[in-house]
């Protein structure tokens, strides 16, 4: 029998290859989440994500420099709490000098043109670990959303370009637009975590902030309250559908590898831009399988984006972007 159609046609040499290829990755896809502590040239390694710190301000605005040079231009910055300014409300989240605060304050300072995307959510705040404040041993929802859209206002004023909340409470992103306006910052975007799902894969994230839920018979235990339950789909387009009409400039899913079929779905429905977060427990496990000499790092690195990508993201939100853009350059 001849064989006329033979698709290994397109696939002999990298040059042909690189002519038909469907998706390209680049540094400009990246969002580089970054630690920050108090102190001064202090960085911390943090164990169970080798390769990442928590740093002191004037570390963490060296840092930036060195991403935006790489072609980063966004960054996601989270804050480690020291304990005794954490509280049930989360108080500290919109001191104007807090270390939030600063931190953006230092960063636009230094390297104006990045993207500064401070994490919205109480957690790192809240002596119970929680991202919504606790009422009667339930996470209340609407004193909670209050709360975010103080913190909204707080690093808008500190210069933050675009608000992230994370914590999957009801009719956030509708009460944090209305207080961005209210106040003149007409030009804040909001990055809502839409779909958020209640998962292990957050793990290391919560040791490099001491964030978890506290152990104790008078909270939830965990976040199935509000973040999703990882059995289900069609939810996830109603909470994107949701952030959609409230005002979300872009939307998210999470986490990244294990949720692709979200990914491609919501990219179906939605012409909004799509970030995907590349959770610390997917990086944990590349880079544990890398350790062992069992997976190629750097491989293994460029396929997994790419192939988030390929589901659909527009950014990719990724612990490995400062290395993933130096592989890119190579
Ligand atoms: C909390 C928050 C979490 C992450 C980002 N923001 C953890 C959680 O919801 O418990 C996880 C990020 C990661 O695992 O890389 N608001």
């Amino acid at each position: 029998m001849i064989i006329y159609s033979r698709n290994r046609r397109l696939r002999t040499n990298e040059s042909i290859r690189s002519l038909v290829r469907e998706t390209t990755l680049s540094s400009q896809d990246f969002v580089m989440p970054l630690f920050v502590m108090e102190g001064e040239n202090k960085q911390e390694a943090i164990p169970s994500m080798p390769g990442i710190y928590r740093r002191s301000i004037d570390l963490l605005v060296k840092e930036c420099k060195d991403l935006y040079q790489l072609g980063i231009k966004a960054v996601n910055i989270y804050m480690k709490v020291p304990d005794h300014l954490k509280d049930n409300a989360g108080t500290e989240a919109w001191n104007k000098d807090g270390l939030m605060q600063r931190s953006i304050r230092e960063i636009k300072n230094a390297v104006p043109e990045m993207i500064v995307m401070p994490d919205v959510a109480l957690d790192p705040y809240s002596i119970y670990g929680h991202d919504g404040i606790v009422t009667n041993g339930q996470i209340d929802n609407d004193a909670t959303n209050e709360a975010l859209a103080k913190m909204s206002v707080s690093v808008a004023e500190a210069g933050a370009d675009i608000v992230a909340p994370s914590d999957m409470m009801d009719g956030r992103v509708a009460v944090i637009r209305q207080a961005l306006e209210e106040n003149g910052h007409h030009h804040v975007g909001i990055l809502s975590y839409a779909a958020k799902y209640a998962s292990s894969f957050y793990g290391p994230f919560r040791s490099a902030l001491d964030s978890a839920p506290k152990e104790n018979i008078n909270i939830p235990k965990d976040k199935k309250t509000y973040q999703m339950d990882f059995h289900n789909s069609r939810e996830a387009l109603n909470e994107v559908m949701k952030d959609v009409e409230e005002g979300a400039d872009i939307i998210m899913i999470k986490p990244g590898l294990p949720y692709l079929d979200i990914v491609a779905k919501v990219r179906a429905s939605i012409d909004l831009p799509i970030a995907v977060y590349n959770v610390s427990g997917e990086y944990a496990m590349l880079k544990a399988a890398a350790q062992n000499g069992w997976l190629d790092n750097d491989k293994a690195i460029i396929e997994s984006l790419t192939c988030i990508k390929r589901a659909g993201a527009d950014m990719i939100f990724t612990y490995a972007a400062k290395e993933a853009a130096l592989l890119l350059q190579s």
